[in-house]
């Protein structure tokens, strides 16, 4: 039972890969290179690099690369709502979101020093 289940997972991870389309919008294909300065307009609240010690902001830095896209897409489309972040989301083409994506997925993990 649970090796069937295991197996099934794999099995779906292995699609989701083999055709990205199926997960959602654009697959984390993205340039770390643009995403860098595409990322510019995300210091103020989510911090330099992605890390920010206010609370108030999610860390990006080493999120999961996936994660962060599809977090995107759903803010671009209303499937996640936030007052701040969705109408920036919606400036967002699908490059720019894989771009963000790659960038701030491929930093260091970090944690404010201060809180
Ligand atoms: C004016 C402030 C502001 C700016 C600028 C901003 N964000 Fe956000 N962002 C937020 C807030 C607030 C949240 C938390 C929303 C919530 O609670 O659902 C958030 C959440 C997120 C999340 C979800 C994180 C998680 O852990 O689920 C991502 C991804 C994100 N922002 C990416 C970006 C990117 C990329 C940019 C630059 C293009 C950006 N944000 C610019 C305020 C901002």
């Amino acid at each position: 039972m649970h090796s069937k289940l295991s197996a099934m997972g794999v099995g779906l991870l292995v699609a989701a890969t083999a055709l990205p389309s199926f997960a959602a919008a654009d697959p984390p294909g993205g340039d770390s290179g643009r995403g860098l300065e595409k990322s510019m307009q995300c210091v103020a609240c989510h911090g330099y690099g992605g890390v920010t010690d206010n609370p108030t902001f999610p860390n990006l830095a080493g999120q999961n690369a996936g994660y962060l896209s599809l977090q995107l897409e759903h803010f671009r489309s209303g499937k996640r709502y936030d007052p701040v972040m969705s109408p920036i989301a919606q400036t967002l083409s699908d490059d720019d979101i894989a771009d963000l994506a790659a960038y701030f997925g491929g930093l260091e993990q970090k944690v404010a020093d201060k809180r």
